[in-house]
């Protein structure tokens, strides 16, 4: 059997947790291919509220082989922590497994993401601040660290020598920032190899292996399309590939083996750090969305940015990402808007744009257009099949799925796990 994908169709935050946890029940395993925990997953279901950011969000469901692939970089810190909260809530964590093949972020890391945003001033990008960017980069400069690693310490020390020293006198002549000692983070290795160690394993071969016994499996994306290292609005991205493209390279999977590709868009649009969000809104209608949707940051608890749904981007995600079908979440947030608003177009420099455009000053000088239609009183909050929305909301939805170009299969009205319509079965 195959695997499925479920991948942000917009600047991240479009409730792909939730969608994991109500798919993960036609799965054996849910597995987390790129990203780390600059991802906040909000699950809520039987078992309670869960905020995840590196464990995938299938963890609720017993027998469920949640696997964190190479693509991920882990802070083992945060993974740790995370394992021991979940299992103080008696969720079973045993079946966690570790890619040795993904990188670890490591103290510098951290340190340097945040000297780095300090550097740039004005043009700070709004980073989350745990270390992606500098973990990504020492991946792709071969300087990188990997789970497998931390548990052939003796094997790592030279290198390890030779990169602190490095980092050091980058942080502390570059940046004017504070050195870090060896033996504080040989300490430290030594102690997440002791911890984790039951939880690394070969995470590709294990994937294939399901899939080989006809297993299905389900890929969690992590932040989204707009913020994808090559198809985000560069440089306000983050640095890996939350697009279906790295679920590939960050699972060591077979392209053949993906059955369906959802792509998950909130009913209006969100965005957290800097950078251009065309369909961006201020004021009172932006403040009572936030407030009733609580849009703030499960990672970093900053407020976060509000707009109108904006279809010119979410044709864009589907395009580059090839979405077999889509999962319209949060549209009780809009329950009791006098008007909704979709953006259809952009319009820059006295001329009228076709496509998401390359350019972030260009991008940032688009004037959405917008259709404007007709809010709904009658609340769609919890309803569980399409007869219970209003026509006015059915029309949104109808509107939202024509200009993206792919089929609504799953519409989330509320948080938890059971307030859902499935319009069609998204894994057969
Ligand atoms: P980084 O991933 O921490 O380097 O941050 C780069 C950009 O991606 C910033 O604008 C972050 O706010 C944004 N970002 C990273 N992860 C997420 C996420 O899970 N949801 C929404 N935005 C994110």
């Amino acid at each position: 059997m195959p695997a499925y994908a479920v991948i942000g169709g917009q600047w991240g935050d479009e409730g792909k947790g939730k969608v994991v946890d109500y798919l993960a029940e036609s799965v054996q395993a849910v597995v987390r291919f790129g990203g780390g925990n600059n991802a906040g997953h909000t699950v809520v279901n039987s078992r309670g509220r869960f905020q995840l950011h590196l464990v995938p969000s299938g963890i609720c469901w017993p027998e469920m082989d949640n696997i964190i692939g190479n693509g991920v970089v882990v802070d083992p810190d945060g993974l740790l922590a995370e394992l021991a909260d979940l299992s103080s809530r008696g969720i079973d964590t045993n079946r966690v497994l570790v890619s040795e093949r993904a990188h670890v972020i490591m103290p510098y890391h951290v340190l340097l993401d945040s000297l780095e945003e300090k550097a740039r001033g004005s043009e700070a990008l709004g980073t989350t601040g745990r270390g992606i960017g500098p973990a990504y980069v020492d991946k792709a400069s071969r300087g990188g660290i990997r789970v497998g690693d931390l548990l052939e310490l003796e094997d790592l020390m030279p290198r390890l020598e030779q990169t602190l020293a490095f980092k050091n006198e980058l942080m502390t002549k570059v940046y004017g920032g504070e050195p870090i000692s060896l033996d504080d983070v040989l300490a430290k290795c030594r102690d997440w190899a002791e911890q984790l160690a039951p939880h690394v394993g070969p995470a590709e071969q294990t994937v294939q292996d399901l899939l080989a016994r006809d297993n299905n499996i389900l890929l969690e994306g992590a932040q989204g399309t707009l913020l994808d290292i090559d198809h985000g609005s560069y440089p306000y991205v983050t640095s890996s590939s939350p697009t279906i493209g790295g679920a590939i390279t960050g699972l060591g999977l077979n392209p053949q083996s993906i059955a369906g590709v959802v792509g998950v868009y909130k009913a209006y649009c969100t965005r957290v750090g800097e950078g251009p969000m065309p369909s961006e809104i201020q004021g009172q209608v932006a403040d009572e969305l936030r407030e009733k949707a609580q849009e703030y940051g499960t990672t970093t608890g900053r407020p976060r940015r509000i707009g109108w749904f904006d279809a010119v981007a979410g044709k864009y995600s589907r395009l580059v990402n090839g979405f077999t079908g889509m999962v319209l979440t949060r549209l009780d947030i809009l329950d009791g808007s006098p008007s909704v608003k979709i953006c259809v177009g952009y319009r820059a420099d006295g001329r009228d744009l076709d496509r998401f455009p390359v350019n972030t000053s260009l991008l940032d000088r688009c004037q959405p257009i917008y259709e404007e239609f007709a809010g709904w009183d009658q609340p769609t909050a919890g309803a569980t099949s399409l007869s219970q929305l209003p026509q006015n909301a059915i029309n949104y939805v109808k509107r939202v799925e024509e200009l993206v170009g792919c089929k609504v299969q799953i519409i989330s009205t509320g948080p938890a796990r059971e307030e859902t319509i499935l319009v069609e079965p998204v894994i057969h």
